[in-house]
């Protein structure tokens, strides 16, 4: 089985981290969004969409991403980092947009992420340690739960 997670993490890092601690629990490959189009997406049993949320969604670069190359595949996976905890909420438009296009979506995934934006900068940022060693244990758990769920539904 091979997964793919494409991530747009602009801001701190933060989402990247997340995905980078996926990878260790599951054969994923990690690719930045810029770089993408260096991957054969073909090749991909699962591929998974992560980013930053900014301004209640995920970077508009990875909407316009999965409108022009991702016609192809099926099954799919969404997760972020946010200031906020309203994962689902913050995950909704991507994982929207996937089911418009009849994408599979084994599962998302969100936890709170160091947010230097605005008037937080001035405290030095909300979510200070985030992600933390917690953060990055359930996001192992979630990439190890999208495995199964792709094996049960191929079996
Ligand atoms: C321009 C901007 C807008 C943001 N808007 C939101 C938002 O609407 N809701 C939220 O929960 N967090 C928001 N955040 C916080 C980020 O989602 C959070 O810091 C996230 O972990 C950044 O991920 P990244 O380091 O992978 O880019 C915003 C941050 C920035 C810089």
């Amino acid at each position: 089985m091979k997964m793919l997670a494409i991530v747009k993490s602009k801001h701190n890092d933060n989402t990247m981290k997340i995905a980078e601690a996926m990878s260790e629990a599951a054969p994923l490959t990690v690719a930045d969004l810029k770089d993408a189009l260096y991957y054969n997406l073909n090749e991909y049993d699962v591929i998974g969409f992560g980013s930053g949320i900014y301004f209640g969604k995920h970077d508009e670069e990875l909407f316009e991403f999965i409108n022009k190359y991702c016609s192809h595949f099926t099954n799919t996976f969404v997760f972020s980092t946010s200031g906020s905890k309203n994962y689902k909420k913050n995950n909704s438009a991507l994982v929207k947009l996937l089911e418009s296009k009849n994408k599979t979506i084994l599962g998302s995934f969100g936890c709170r992420g160091l947010d230097k934006f605005f008037i937080f900068a001035l405290l030095g940022g909300i979510n200070k340690n985030h992600p933390d060693t917690d953060d990055f244990d359930a996001a192992q758990q979630f990439i190890e739960s999208i495995v199964n769920r792709y094996n049960q539904l191929k079996n």
